[in-house]
C-alpha cells in the first residue's frame, strides 16, 4: 500500500506530520501547520540533545512531539487514551525508524499514581483543560519529573500576573476578583463545540498551580506554553499537610502510609 493510502486509512489525524518521504499526515489542518508551527517557537528552550534524557509525553496523540524529542536522543514513553492516534502514533514512528526509542501505551494520565518510573522531561501539552481532576493529574506528574515540565493549556484571556500574598483575611476576599489573582473558568457545557473542555486558567493560574507543585516557570517561548524547572527550594503540598489527601484520591492507603511517615 502506497503511504497516502496508508495516511487515508489512518484518518481522522489531529497532528500534521512532515514525514521523512515529504508526505504530511494533515496538510489541510484547520489550524494551519499544527503542531510544527508551536515547535518552532519551543524547540530552542529544551536541550538540543536529549541523549540518556527519558521523555513522558501525555496525550501523545500521533506522536508529533514524541517523534522530535526522540530524534534529539531521548528514551520516550508516548501515553494516550485514545487507540486511534495510538496506531498513528506507532505507524507514524515506524515512518521515521524510531520505533525502537518510542514506547506508545494505552493510559490514562492518572494512571502514573501508581508507577515508579521517573522522567526528566514530562510533555504535558493540550491535555490538562480536558480533565475533570486537573490539579490531580499536576500533583501526580509533577511527582514523576525529575528536571523539567512543558506545560500547555487552553487558558483565559490576558497575561496579568500579582503577588500572591501569603495570607487572605476573611473578610477581605475581594483581591480574588482582581484580574491577576489566580483563576479557573470552569465550562459546563461546551467550548468550540467540545464536551471534554472543562476547565480554563488564567495566566496567574498557570504560574501560581505549577508553583504549589514545585515548578519554577522559566521561560513562555510560545502563547499559552510554559517551561517549568523542577525547583529543590519549593515544596509542594504533597510533601507537607496535603499528603493523606493526595493518597486517598488516588486510591492508596492512606492511613497506613501517613503512619509510616509519622513513625519514621
Ligand atoms: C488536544 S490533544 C493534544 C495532543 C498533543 N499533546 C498536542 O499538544 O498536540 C489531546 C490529546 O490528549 C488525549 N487525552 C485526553 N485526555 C486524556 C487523559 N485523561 N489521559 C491521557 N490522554 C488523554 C486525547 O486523546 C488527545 O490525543
Amino acid at each position: 500500500m502506497s503511504t497516502e493510502a496508508e495516511i487515508k486509512e489512518l484518518e481522522p489525524w489531529f497532528h500534521n506530520i512532515h514525514l521523512p518521504d515529504g508526505n504530511q499526515t494533515a496538510d489541510n489542518h484547520f489550524l494551519g501547520d499544527f503542531p510544527a508551527f508551536k515547535w518552532k517557537n519551543i524547540k530552542d528552550s529544551i536541550p538540543q540533545d536529549l541523549t540518556g534524557w527519558k521523555v513522558l509525553d501525555i496525550g501523545c496523540n500521533a506522536g508529533f512531539y514524541s517523534i522530535e524529542l526522540a530524534k534529539r536522543g531521548a528514551e520516550v514513553t508516548g501515553i494516550d487514551l485514545d487507540e486511534h492516534y495510538l496506531k498513528q502514533a506507532r505507524w507514524t514512528a515506524k515512518q521515521f525508524g524510531l520505533e525502537d526509542k518510542i514506547t506508545f501505551k494505552q493510559m490514562q494520565v492518572y494512571d502514573f499514581a501508581h508507577s515508579e518510573e521517573q522522567f526528566d522531561l514530562v510533555w504535558f501539552m493540550g491535555v490538562f483543560y480536558h480533565l475533570r481532576y486537573p490539579m490531580l493529574a499536576m500533583d501526580i506528574l509533577s511527582q514523576k519529573t525529575t528536571k523539567m515540565m512543558v506545560f500547555q493549556t487552553l487558558s483565559l484571556p490576558g497575561k496579568e500576573e500579582m503577588e500572591i500574598p501569603e495570607d487572605v483575611e476573611f473578610h477581605k476576599r475581594e483581591i480574588m476578583k482582581e484580574d491577576g489573582w489566580p483563576k479557573m473558568a470552569f465550562i459546563e457545557n461546551k467550548l468550540a463545540g467540545d464536551p471534554t473542555n472543562w476547565w480554563a486558567p488564567n495566566h496567574q493560574g498557570i504560574l501560581s498551580m505549577l508553583e504549589s507543585c514545585g515548578f519554577k516557570v522559566t521561560g513562555m517561548p510560545e502563547d499559552e506554553t510554559y517551561i517549568a524547572e523542577k525547583d529543590k527550594d519549593l515544596k509542594s503540598s504533597l510533601e507537607t499537610w496535603n499528603f493523606s489527601e493526595y493518597l486517598s484520591a488516588v486510591g492508596k492507603d492512606w492511613k497506613k502510609e501517613v503512619d509510616k511517615k509519622t513513625k519514621k
